[in-house]
């Protein structure tokens, strides 16, 4: 709008005025004068516009400069914040650097103390390997050694037991009744010792013995050893009862060794019962099959439980029952060399229960 007021007011000036009559040159000035006047108005508006505008202008640059200035000092402490950030990480950086070098230490120590840890691993698994050779084989020397011993213990004593009955059966019309009470007593004796002999010889079998492990009927077992036991005393009032399904994996003639011992003790406790009950059965859980031997005969103190199974240990006088306590200590062995485990339950006059465990017989 200024540039067209301008030129206008050019054109007016730049007129020639030679052209024109004087009436017409001083209308004409008359009204240039007027437009000049009017171009002249319209560009002091103009002015006036573009002052204002510029002071518009002038305004928004001083209130970008003013923005600029806050910005400027937002930038500066945001650049403050970042330094210290950086100097904290810096710090972080440098104790994360320490605390690395010392789990690198302790992972070096620990790999140390490891191989250390292995090497005493393979001493020991190497001193364990002689010591069980030394022990397997000074048990085989004993073993060797009991099982000679006995078989040799066994013809003197033999030889004590035939005398001393030849004494009686010969010589009885010269010997007084107290000397006849005392050979009497020496061949109860030798015969007493006869069977711990027999119970060693069997302890010391069962250890030695190669097992043969198969599928076996404990059922069948147990029947059989209960018909003999019945067979033996057939006076004797007692219910045997025994579950017709059970099998075991295992060496069916320590088995039947075991067997013989427990239904054995089961008949012999119960002895002073007019009426007995023998049982056999097993009980099934998570944890496998457990077997046992129940009866409801003199039963013993379970203070005394830990003993049962030591050899010649017995909880019963041999004036209250017979034994050389050599049987349960010959089932434990058995038992243990299945890889099973055996215990025991009782109550005085409440009768025992025998329980054990073979592998191989889970669920
Ligand atoms: N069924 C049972 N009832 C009560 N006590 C028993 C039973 N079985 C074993 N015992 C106790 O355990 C002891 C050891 O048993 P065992 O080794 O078979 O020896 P033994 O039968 O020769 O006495 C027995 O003397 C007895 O005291
Ligand atoms: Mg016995």
């Amino acid at each position: 709008m200024l540039t067209n007021a301008l030129q206008t007011v050019r054109r007016m000036t730049c007129t020639p005025m030679c052209a024109l009559t004087p009436e017409d040159g001083s209308r004409a000035a008359g009204q240039d004068a007027q437009q000049v006047q009017s171009a002249l108005l319209n560009i002091l508006d103009d002015l006036t516009a573009q002052q204002s505008s510029n002071r518009n202008v002038h305004c928004a640059v001083l209130n970008i400069l003013e923005d600029s200035e806050a910005d400027k000092q937002n930038l500066q402490a945001t650049q403050r914040a970042v330094l210290n950030i950086l100097e904290d990480f810096d710090l972080e950086k440098s104790k994360v650097a320490s605390i690395n070098r010392e789990l690198q230490t302790e992972a070096q120590e620990r790999q140390r103390a490891q191989e250390e840890i292995q090497q005493l691993n393979l001493r020991l698994e190497q001193r364990v390997t002689e010591r069980t050779a030394e022990l397997v084989a000074s048990n085989h020397e004993l073993e060797a050694f009991s099982y000679s011993v006995s078989h040799d213990l066994r013809a003197p004593l033999r030889a004590i037991d035939g005398f001393s009955q030849a004494l009686l059966e010969d010589c009885s019309e010269g010997l007084p009744d107290e000397g006849k009470n005392d050979l009497q007593r020496i061949r109860a004796a030798s015969q007493k010792m006869d069977r711990l002999i027999d119970g060693i010889l069997v302890l010391s079998r069962t250890t030695r013995v190669e097992m043969r492990i198969a599928p076996v009927s404990l059922t069948n077992i147990a029947r059989d050893i209960a018909s003999e036991l019945q067979k033996a005393n057939p006076q004797r009032q007692v219910e045997i009862v025994i579950q017709p399904d059970l099998s075991v994996i295992a060496d069916s003639i320590l088995l039947h060794a075991v067997m013989q011992n427990l239904l054995g003790n089961a008949w012999k406790f119960t002895s002073k019962h007019t009426h007995a009950r023998i049982e056999v059965g097993k009980n099934e859980s998570e944890q496998g099959v457990t077997f046992f031997v129940r009866d409801d005969g003199a039963g013993f103190d379970m203070a005394y439980a830990a003993k049962l199974f030591g050899a010649f240990q017995r909880l019963h006088t041999p004036a209250e029952f017979e034994g050389t306590g050599i049987g349960l200590a010959t089932v434990q062995r058995i038992i243990r060399r299945h890889g099973g485990r055996i215990w025991a339950e009782g109550a005085v006059e409440a009768g025992a229960t025998f329980y054990f465990t073979l592998p191989g017989n889970t669920r």
